[in-house]
C-alpha cells in the first residue's frame, strides 16, 4: 500500500495503456503522481486518483516538445506542497510503433517521427526532470523500452532502433547520476495488448483473434501479458526496495527473450 509514500512520480504516456497502469498503481502505492500525455483522457484519471484520495496532476503535452516539457516538468515538481521542488521518479513511457514498413521502404520522415518520441523525448524528459531528482536527493528513472530493444522481431525497423538506444542511453545515465543516487534503469516488456497493439493488429490488416494465437504463442510462460504485470516492475524500480538497482534491463516478457 505505501511502497512509494511521499515519492512525487513523473509518468509520460500516462493516459493509457501501460502507462496508465503504472499511473494507477503508483498511486495505490502512495505517490503523487504527475501524468503527461497529449492525449487529455489522462484528466479523468487524475481526478478519479483524487477523488479517491490521492495526489495526481495531469499536464496536457507532446513529449517532443522541450519548452512544455520543462514546464510540465515544473508544475509536477511543485504542484505537491512538500515544502520545496521535487521529483522522485520519472517514467519514461510515451511511445509510438510506427509504420511497419521494411528499411528499404520506410520514408525518413518517418523514421525522424519515431526518434522523436521514442528516443528524443527520453532524453528530453529525463533533461528537465534531473535537477529536480538531484533536489530530492536522488531519485529513479526508469524508461520504457521493449522486448525489441535486445531482439529482432522481424518488423518495424525505426522502433527496434529507438527501443536499442534507450536500453543503452539508460545504462549511460545509470554512470552518470550514480554519485548523485539518480537510479536509471529499463523496462523491456513482452506483448501485452493495449492500443498501440491493437492498432499495430490492425494497420497490418491481421485478424485479432489469429494475432493473439500467434503472440500467445511466442511467449513460453502462455499468452501475452497485462498491462499490471509491467506496472508492478515500475512500482518496484521506483521504490526503495531498488535502492542497489541502477543500470539494470528488467526484462518482464513471459519468456520471450529467453529462447
Ligand atoms: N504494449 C506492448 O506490447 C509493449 C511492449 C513493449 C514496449 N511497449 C512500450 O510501452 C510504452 C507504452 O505503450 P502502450 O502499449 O501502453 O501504448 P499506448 O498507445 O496504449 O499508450 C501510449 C501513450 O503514449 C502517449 N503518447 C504517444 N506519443 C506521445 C507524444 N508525442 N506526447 C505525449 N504523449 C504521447 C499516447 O497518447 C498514449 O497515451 C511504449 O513506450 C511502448 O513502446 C509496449
Amino acid at each position: 500500500m505505501n511502497r512509494l509514500a511521499g515519492k512525487v512520480a513523473v509518468v509520460t504516456g500516462g493516459s493509457s495503456g501501460l502507462g496508465l497502469a503504472i499511473v494507477r498503481r503508483m498511486a495505490g502505492e502512495g505517490a503523487a503522481v504527475a501524468i503527461l500525455d497529449r492525449d487529455a483522457r489522462g484528466e479523468a484519471e487524475a481526478e478519479a486518483i483524487r477523488g479517491m484520495g490521492g495526489k495526481a496532476l495531469f499536464v496536457q503535452v507532446d513529449v517532443t516538445d522541450e519548452e512544455r516539457i520543462s514546464a510540465a516538468m515544473q508544475a509536477a515538481a511543485t504542484q505537491f506542497g512538500s515544502g520545496f521542488n521535487r521529483i522522485d521518479v520519472l517514467v519514461n513511457n510515451a511511445g509510438i510503433e510506427g509504420e511497419n514498413t521494411p528499411t528499404d521502404k520506410l520514408a525518413l520522415a518517418e523514421w525522424n517521427r519515431v526518434m522523436a518520441v521514442n528516443v528524443t523525448a527520453v532524453f528530453l524528459c529525463t533533461k528537465h526532470a534531473v535537477p529536480y531528482l538531484r533536489q530530492a536527493g536522488g531519485g529513479s528513472v526508469i524508461n520504457i523500452s521493449s522486448i525489441y530493444g535486445i531482439v529482432g522481431g522481424g518488423d518495424i525497423p525505426p522502433y527496434h532502433a529507438a527501443k536499442g538506444a534507450v536500453r543503452t542511453m539508460s545504462k549511460n545515465d545509470a554512470l552518470l547520476y550514480a554519485p548523485e543516487r539518480i537510479r536509471v534503469n529499463s523496462i523491456h516488456p513482452g506483448f501485452v495488448f493495449t492500443p498501440m497493439v491493437d492498432r499495430y493488429v490492425q494497420d497490418n490488416g491481421l485478424a485479432h483473434d489469429a494475432a493473439k494465437a500467434h503472440l500467445d504463442a511466442l511467449h513460453p510462460l502462455g499468452g501475452t501479458g497485462t498491462p499490471d504485470d509491467i506496472a508492478w516492475g515500475a512500482v518496484y524500480l521506483a521504490s526503495d526496495e531498488a535502492r542497489w538497482v541502477t543500470g539494470a534491463e528488467l526484462v518482464i516478457d513471459g519468456g520471450y527473450t529467453a529462447r
